[in-house]
């Protein structure tokens, strides 16, 4: 016999032996997902005893998360935005910085009545679906090259009825699109090929290689995406970009010499530089 809270107990004492960085929330992350109880039931449920199969479960879960699976993995779903979605190998879990392309997407959308969107390189979906879900008459479409992603992609616009708004394409950048966009927004792979070989195993190991490699200068993705880009704006359209802790001057550079004006970068709240904005107005 084992309760949930001894249970919970001996998972934070082998995370944190293991040198987990934050072993009671992957505790409790694993729990939930081993006993399908929300985290207040953790608590308040603390008492009951465990059947055998969830047992059987939780060792399983926690043999994944001592080998370095991220625990988004383990679960299934990240939460981003205030919303859950699916991840698998096939995508990477979306950050909690990502957040800042949505917000700032919205405070642009928020004068519109309806616009037309591009998220390039869309992989869970999670940029492109949050600014869906927040509106109600803002349009879009998604690309990314890999077709695993893109299943995913799909099941979460699905998961929150948003199929409808968005369309999704396999292809590099913009091959498979055409038209004009009020907004281009992409997080593409900007890790450089140095810091590709220094990555924490649980992002080496488990994010796509795809999603990550930037290059040998982690650039490659922003000189594909910025040399193209004015055709797929309409007048005045912003294309806003994630970028790395280190690359605000660089990729403005960039956006200069391709004709965009209005370069803002944007620090994230550990004061790094972490988003782009421009605006192409010929
Ligand atoms: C850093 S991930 C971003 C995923 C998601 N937008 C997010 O923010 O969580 C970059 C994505 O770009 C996709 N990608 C890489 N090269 C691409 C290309 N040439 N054309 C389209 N998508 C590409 C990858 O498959 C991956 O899904």
């Amino acid at each position: 016999m084992m309760t949930i809270t001894d249970a919970k107990r001996g998972l934070i004492k082998q995370f944190r032996d293991a040198g987990l960085v934050a072993p009671d929330l992957d505790a409790r992350a694993i729990l939930v997902a081993a006993t399908g109880f929300t985290p207040t039931e953790i608590i308040t449920r603390g008492g009951e005893d465990l059947s055998g199969d969830t047992i059987c479960l939780l060792e399983d879960y926690t043999a994944r998360r001592l080998t370095g699976e991220p625990v988004d993995h383990i679960q299934g779903f990240r939460e981003f935005y205030g919303r859950r979605f699916k991840v698998n190998n096939d995508v990477l879990s979306p950050r909690p910085e990502t957040e800042m392309l949505v917000d700032k997407a919205l405070e642009i959308l928020k004068f519109k009545d309806a616009a037309h969107i591009l998220d390039l390189g869309t992989g869970s979906g999670a940029i492109i679906l949050s600014i869906l879900a927040e509106t109600n008459a803002i349009t879009g479409e998604a690309v990314d090259l890999s077709a695993a992603a893109l299943k995913i992609a799909k099941e979460n616009a699905d998961a929150h009825d948003i199929s409808g708004r968005v369309t999704f394409h396999q292809g590099s950048w913009f091959t498979p699109v055409s038209g004009c966009f009020d907004i281009i927004l992409s997080n593409p792979p900007y890790i450089t090929a140095t810091a590709m070989e220094n990555l924490e195993k649980e992002v080496k190991g488990f994010d796509p290689d795809l999603a990550l490699r930037g290059g040998t200068d982690g650039l490659d993705a922003y000189r594909a995406i910025i040399s193209k880009a004015a055709n797929y704006l309409v007048p005045h359209g912003t294309l806003l970009f994630e970028i790395g802790y280190d690359q605000g001057e660089t990729v403005s550079h960039l956006l200069e010499e391709a004709g965009f004006s209005d370069i803002f970068v944007h620090q994230d709240l550990s004061a790094h530089d972490r988003m782009i904005k421009a605006v192409f107005n010929l």
